[in-house]
């Protein structure tokens, strides 16, 4: 279990207790304290075993884009127990989500300690990516090599969308942004390229209003923009019809964009297109023609609150390579 920890007693005593357990890595007692002190003041997350401490990590903000992975650190028991990359992923959320472009992460390089170089092995097979190696920062035993991870990728923005269902600040977006997200959406494949997909972005308030009346139970109500997702239900050949696919495509092209640009959304479809027919309601305030259904709205704004990745099925339940029942 992944906790994020706020309190500086305790933030203090769980980095002192991983610490001190890998001497190996933090044998220098003058760093070993300053790790700890600093921990207080940054954002911490302990991973927990039956309410033991199996390890933590901690980020600084080294730049107006970039967080450090300040220290982390998992308990040699603990080890292969996916706490590092639990630990890990929760950390690139909060970043992701407080708007930094990097990550970066310091570690002595490759082929001095076979100890360092599990590290090295480690980050690599979390993405990140080998920025330059300062012979110097340290001491000559211990060239540093610093590593780097683009929050902004496909992947890194993939990894850091999930669906958003708070408040958001009253901030408008940008009609570039709005352009941005749209463009994505149209961009999207279709099947045999019929481009069955079609939007309405709604930023002007008191339409949004208008369409936010019309949301019962209600949800998305301080979203400042939203995109209408419509689709025509036309054949691509003989009578395969691709619309549902190719409004997806587009639907999540465009939750992919939302949140690069550093904007929030959830994809309201079932809400929207149940017995009561709220998508008929709102396709009647945009004056959308008969052959269009409203199909999904995605509110677009700055999220107001805190929001964690809900929890899936394990890579290996869902993954197989090869054959299904096999290893
Ligand atoms: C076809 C479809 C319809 C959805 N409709 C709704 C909806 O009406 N209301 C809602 O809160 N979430 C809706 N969602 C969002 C899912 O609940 C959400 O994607 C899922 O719980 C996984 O969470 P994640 O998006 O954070 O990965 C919908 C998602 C899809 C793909």
């Amino acid at each position: 279990m992944i906790r994020f920890i706020e309190d500086q007693d305790e933030k203090r005593r769980i980095s002192r207790e991983v610490l001190e357990a890998l001497k190996e890595w933090f044998e220098v007692d003058e760093s070993r304290e300053q790790y700890i002190r600093e921990s207080a003041d940054q954002p911490f997350w302990a991973a927990f075993e039956n309410d033991v401490p199996a390890g933590f990590l901690c980020l600084k903000e080294t730049g107006r884009e970039t967080m450090e992975l300040a220290v982390m650190g998992v308990k040699k028991d603990f080890h292969r127990h996916g706490f590092g990359r639990r630990l890990f992923a929760a950390a690139k959320d909060y970043a992701a989500q407080k708007g930094y472009d990097f990550i970066q992460v310091k570690t002595v390089r490759t082929g001095m300690y076979e100890d360092y170089d599990i590290t090295n092995a480690f980050y690599k097979s979390l993405g990140f990516k080998e920025l330059e190696v300062l012979e110097e920062y340290w001491d000559a035993a211990n060239p540093c090599q610093i590593y780097v991870m683009s929050l902004k990728s496909v992947i890194g923005t993939i990894d850091t969308r999930h669906s958003y269902r708070g408040k958001f600040i009253s901030e408008p977006v940008p009609r570039e942004d709005l352009i941005a997200i749209a463009n994505a959406g149209i961009s999207a494949p279709s099947g045999c390229n019929k481009q069955t997909t079609d939007l309405v972005v709604v930023d002007d308030p008191e339409t949004l209003d208008k369409i936010k009346a019309l949301i019962d139970p209600p949800v998305a109500q301080t979203a400042p923009a939203m995109i209408v997702v419509l689709t025509r239900r036309i054949n691509a050949y003989r009578d395969r019809c691709f619309a549902v696919q190719d409004y997806s495509a587009a639907i999540e092209n465009m939750l992919l964009a939302i949140v690069e640009l550093g904007y929030q959304s959830c994809w309201y479809e079932g809400h929207i297109t149940d017995d009561d027919r709220i998508c008929d309601k709102i396709a009647e305030v945009l004056g959308v023609p008969d052959e269009y259904d409203v199909v999904c709205v995605l509110p677009v704004g700055k999220a107001e609150e805190d929001f964690h990745a809900p929890s899936k099925k394990s890579f290996g339940e869902r993954v197989r390579f090869n054959h299904f029942g096999k290893e």
